[in-house]
């Protein structure tokens, strides 16, 4: 099967199998007046004007911005239930750590999965992913850790590698069960963080459930000394490193990322110049979520510092039912560009290589090159700033995964 795209208006996008950091972030390659030769799901070639194939599917982008398809590289996407009852809570000024510690929050999301079917929390998530493959995403991330028991880990983990099958964005699992303490080991933390490392850990990496390990580095949470001991054990049983670090409080996760060379810290809104400092000396790309900030209140992280301080910047959703129900990453971009006040050069490559990169993707996408996955996006727009000039509608027009068209707007 091969596929023609010709008459691209402006093909933008980030260039490299690896993610890029400092002035590279914002280096883009643009092409007018382009073409997108693809078989069998893999991009050939890349040039001007319209080459002379006889191919089997020819698609007119008349004039349209083109890019790569968008990678979500942190998401909380199968779980049970939603959480609108905390809404009132949160507009009178609850803190997010104390409605967990009062036993809402995650843990409340932890009941409704422990109780959701497979085939639930399939449906739900399927839903999800049909909203964000329609907004450009054809990579994510899919993180567990509302079961915090080996029955819901499973389901949880299950259900992700089920979803790879039924529908066509690329699902890359991560392993989450120190997202809280459940509320059956509240008295006893070591216990539950033994049972995760002794019985939990290697039955994830032995089935080859998921392909990272991600930890809530927070007050109240884990520490950073208990998320060392877990993300130890993950990494010896060959599972990545990834860490929920600084999202309120700083407590040393960004520094533990760096020293264990985590693939990726998320969140580090309120990281230090120490810990940007590490993350760079580690080289972790920093995976940052501004719709979270915007839904939490909470300040925006410090982007620019990152970009300076040489430390690669993704840009993710965190699509999560408690700290932000939304799966929109065109949302996300908009956030990141006028909060973060980054250039829509830096953004794109936030959202495509450097995300690629930080869930290990970025030698098969996040760039539009010879030999990378045909993941592919037109836009109903023909620039780039364009995209980042409007906000709250959806900009994609079609979108071409591996090659076949699976969504049109
Ligand atoms: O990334 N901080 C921990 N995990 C999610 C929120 C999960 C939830 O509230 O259900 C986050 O913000
Ligand atoms: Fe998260």
């Amino acid at each position: 099967m091969d596929m023609l795209i010709f008459n691209i208006g402006a093909l933008v996008s980030p260039i490299g199998k690896t993610a890029k950091a400092g002035d590279a972030q914002g280096e883009v390659m643009t092409i007018s007046n382009a073409y997108i030769y693809i078989q069998d799901g893999v991009i050939v070639e890349i040039g001007q004007g319209k080459p002379d194939y006889k191919t089997q599917q020819e698609i007119d982008a008349e004039g349209r911005l083109v890019t790569p398809g968008l990678v979500d590289a942190h998401t909380h996407l199968v779980f049970g239930g939603w959480r609108e009852h905390e809404l009132p809570l949160k507009l009178s000024g609850v803190p997010y750590l104390d409605i967990l510690a009062q036993g809402g929050g995650i843990l409340s999301t932890v009941r409704a999965t422990r109780k959701a079917s497979q085939e639930e929390l399939q449906m739900k998530a399927l839903a999800a992913l049909k909203v964000m493959l329609a907004h450009g995403t054809t990579t994510c991330e899919a993180k567990s850790g509302y079961g915090l028991d080996m029955q819901t880990e499973l389901k949880q983990l299950r259900t992700a590698k089920e979803l790879n099958k039924l529908q066509p964005i690329s699902i890359v699992s991560t392993f989450m069960g120190a997202h809280a303490i459940p509320e059956e080991y509240q008295d006893r933390r070591d216990a539950y963080i033994q049972w995760l490392i002794q019985e939990m850990l290697p039955i994830v990496a032995d089935k080859k459930l998921a392909n990272f390990c991600d930890v809530f580095c927070e007050t109240g949470v884990f520490s950073a000394n208990e998320s060392k001991k877990i993300l130890c054990a993950a990494k010896s049983l060959g599972l990545g490193a990834k860490l929920h670090a600084d999202e309120i409080t700083s407590i040393g996760g960004s520094e533990l990322a760096g020293e264990i060379s985590a693939i990726s810290a998320e969140h580090l809104i309120a990281a230090t110049d120490e810990g940007i400092a590490s993350l760079k000396k580690g080289n972790v790309i920093a995976c940052l979520l501004p719709a979270t900030s915007f839904y939490l209140g909470k300040p925006y992280a410090r982007a620019a510092d990152m970009i300076k301080a040489g430390v690669a910047v993704c840009v993710a959703t965190d699509f999560n039912p408690g700290s932000c129900p939304s799966n929109n990453l065109q949302l996300a971009m908009n956030l990141a560009c006028w909060n973060y006040r980054l250039l829509p050069s830096q953004v794109l490559t936030a959202v495509t290589l450097n995300a690629a990169a930080a869930i290990g993707l970025s030698r098969e996408t996040g760039t539009l090159e010879a030999g990378k996955r045909a993941d592919v996006l037109i836009w109903n727009c023909d620039s780039l700033d364009y995209v980042f000039y409007r906000f709250g509608e959806n900009l994609v027009k079609t979108v071409i995964k591996d090659g076949y068209i699976v969504a049109k707007n």
